[in-house]
């Protein structure tokens, strides 16, 4: 019925698609790193639609249990594993598990939260000795246009987005300083990993950035940044063949609560 409603699931749900098919791999990858398998107990936080959740279940078993929790849980719900528990959450003001489990896992959630020290020192508090802590987060630090008509609107794009959701919370450099943080809190053996791809065209994460900037078109015409010509030329120019940019940086760290 609510056609707003409507558009805002199927934004969201096209945001966190981008998500898995732009950085599942490295995110599997970091988790096999920490040796993640059958019989772990694992914790899952801001799961989103639930893919990094899903492949955690079938990669621990039958012996094994998935906690996945976010603020809203509707997208969760369509996930069937049986050992799988699903939880309305905050990781910032709620109670979770103390030295409980064998691995904690947030994949672009803490750079979202201001109180985002608060959040990765609750996901350390939940972790048993020996077990791992994954944190991964976005940092803009290689974010550059390179070729193509909608360079100057890109890079603009870049400047004046990023300081307005930073205005709103949003880290976007919060990449580069998890591994300090997750050392300040006493974990061991931290290990960093970076992925970043090219956009542009019909290359998979093309639409990402002009689809976050979508949510604040009002703002940005209303304050003058942009024109409303220039917020619907971006996408388009965007996916000319000819455009070419780095997109950001999805930093994956990993730590031990030894
Ligand atoms: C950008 S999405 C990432 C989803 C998923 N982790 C992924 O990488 O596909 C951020 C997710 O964090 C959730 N989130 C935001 N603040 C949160 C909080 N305080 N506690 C738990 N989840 C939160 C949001 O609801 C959203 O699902």
């Amino acid at each position: 019925m609510s056609h707003a409603y409507d558009d805002e699931w199927r934004e969201e749900a096209r945001r966190h698609q981008m998500l898995e098919v732009g950085f599942d791999q490295a995110s599997r990858r970091c988790l096999v790193a920490t040796g993640v398998g059958l019989g772990w107990t694992c914790l899952e936080v801001g799961a989103g639609t639930g893919s990094v959740a899903t492949w955690l279940c079938d990669r621990v078993g039958k012996d094994g249990r998935v906690v996945a929790t976010d603020l809203q849980t509707a997208f969760l719900e369509q996930i069937d594993r049986p050992n799988l528990e699903i939880r309305c959450h905050d990781i910032v003001h709620d109670e979770i598990e103390q030295a409980h489990y064998d691995l904690v896992h947030a994949r672009q959630v803490l750079e979202y939260l201001s109180a985002r020290d608060d959040g990765l020192r609750h996901m350390a508090g939940a972790l048993k000795p020996g077990g791992w802590l994954v944190v991964e987060s976005v940092d803009f630090c290689s974010c550059v246009p390179l070729a193509g008509e909608g360079t100057d609107l890109f890079a603009r794009s870049i400047r004046v987005g990023l300081e307005f959701v930073a205005g709103l919370g949003f880290d976007p450099y919060y990449g580069r300083s998890i591994g300090e943080a997750m050392r300040q809190l006493g974990l061991q053996d931290v290990q960093l990993e970076g992925k970043c791809h090219e956009i542009g065209g019909q290359r998979p994460l093309t639409d990402a950035w002009p689809l976050a900037l979508h949510r604040f078109r009002e703002t940005f015409v209303r304050e003058g940044w942009f024109s409303e010509e220039e917020i619907d030329a971006l996408p388009r120019l965007m996916r000319q063949p000819d455009f070419c940019a780095i997109g950001p940086t999805l930093f994956s760290v990993r730590g031990r609560y030894v």
